[in-house]
């Protein structure tokens, strides 16, 4: 596998030169398109882009990401941050407001720390700068491998109604079909990998308090799995964030309330232009 084919990008949009590029990290476990709302709503001109994260979506498996990196084989978000710092190199672009959601902005988080230099600007969206207790992770281990063993993904399907807030659970089962549609579309391997990729992450708090650019907290009011008040850590761990709360949505702000979020990204991606 070459570099340039590391991870499936998908380019929503191209802008001109002298506008930051906007790159859009998605969560668990899902792909890019949890973005497609938003980016259908995003004001102005900009190169907009996603990549799906190792094992999901189109790209290849973590463990074919590694070796092409020449990185260990052991499941990491290292690994997912490296790969998309060398797909956005290979794609020409150095620098960029890099926006990621739960698992994406765990993901972001690792680029921070490795690749200071690519990150104008940080978004971090529905998710937390903390490691996972013991039983968190024990949990995780405990979905990777049963998902290998049942080769499907049905022990995460629960997630297609956790992943909402309280209010849209009941009022919006259209938004529970298309996560259910997303969740089945991805593979046991990578969801089993992002599963073991997360529980080894580890606290990245102190990273944040050196980022000093341009930074947004965004949260949905009813998120169950990072709630308001992990995005309140964020924003004390953070020298420049804008925080944004969300009314009526959970852990999936993008399809749940995907305006506020496209506005939020726009004012980011608008205090990284030029820095
Ligand atoms: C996500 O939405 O990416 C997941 O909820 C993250 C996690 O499991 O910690």
């Amino acid at each position: 596998m070459t570099i340039d084919g590391l991870l499936a990008l998908h380019t929503y949009r191209d802008g001109p030169p002298a506008r930051m590029p906007l790159v859009l990290l998605h969560g668990f476990p899902l792909d890019h398109r949890m973005w497609d709302d938003v980016v259908h709503l995003l004001p102005g001109e900009r190169t907009v882009v996603a990549p799906d994260l190792p094992g999901l979506g189109s790209s290849p498996s973590g463990e074919d990401v590694a070796g092409a990196l020449g990185a260990p084989s052991e499941p990491s978000l290292d690994v997912a941050a490296d790969a998309v710092a060398a797909t956005l190199r290979a794609a020409g672009i150095e620098r960029a407001a890099i926006a990621g959601l739960s698992m994406g902005g765990y993901v972001a988080m690792a680029l921070v720390e490795r690749h200071r230099d690519l990150v104008a600007g940080l978004g971090l969206l529905d998710t937390k700068s903390t490691a996972d207790d013991d039983a968190a992770r024990a949990n995780r281990l405990r979905i990777a491998d049963t998902v290998v063993a049942e080769g499907e993904v049905a022990a995460v399907l629960g997630m297609r109604r956790a992943l909402l807030g309280e209010t849209n659970r009941v009022a919006r089962p259209d938004l529970v079909d298309r996560l259910e549609q997303w969740i089945r579309s991805q593979g046991p391997v990578g969801v089993a990998w992002s599963q073991r990729a997360m529980a080894a992450r580890p606290d990245r708090t102190s990273v944040l308090a050196r980022f000093t650019g341009p930074a947004l907290v965004l949260v949905g009011a009813e998120d169950d799995v990072t709630p308001p008040s992990a995005a309140r850590h964020l924003a004390q761990a953070l020298p420049a964030a804008e925080v944004v709360v969300v009314p009526r949505a959970g852990h999936m702000t993008s399809i749940e309330e995907p305006e506020p979020v496209a506005a939020a990204l726009d004012r980011l991606a608008l205090r990284a232009d030029g820095s």
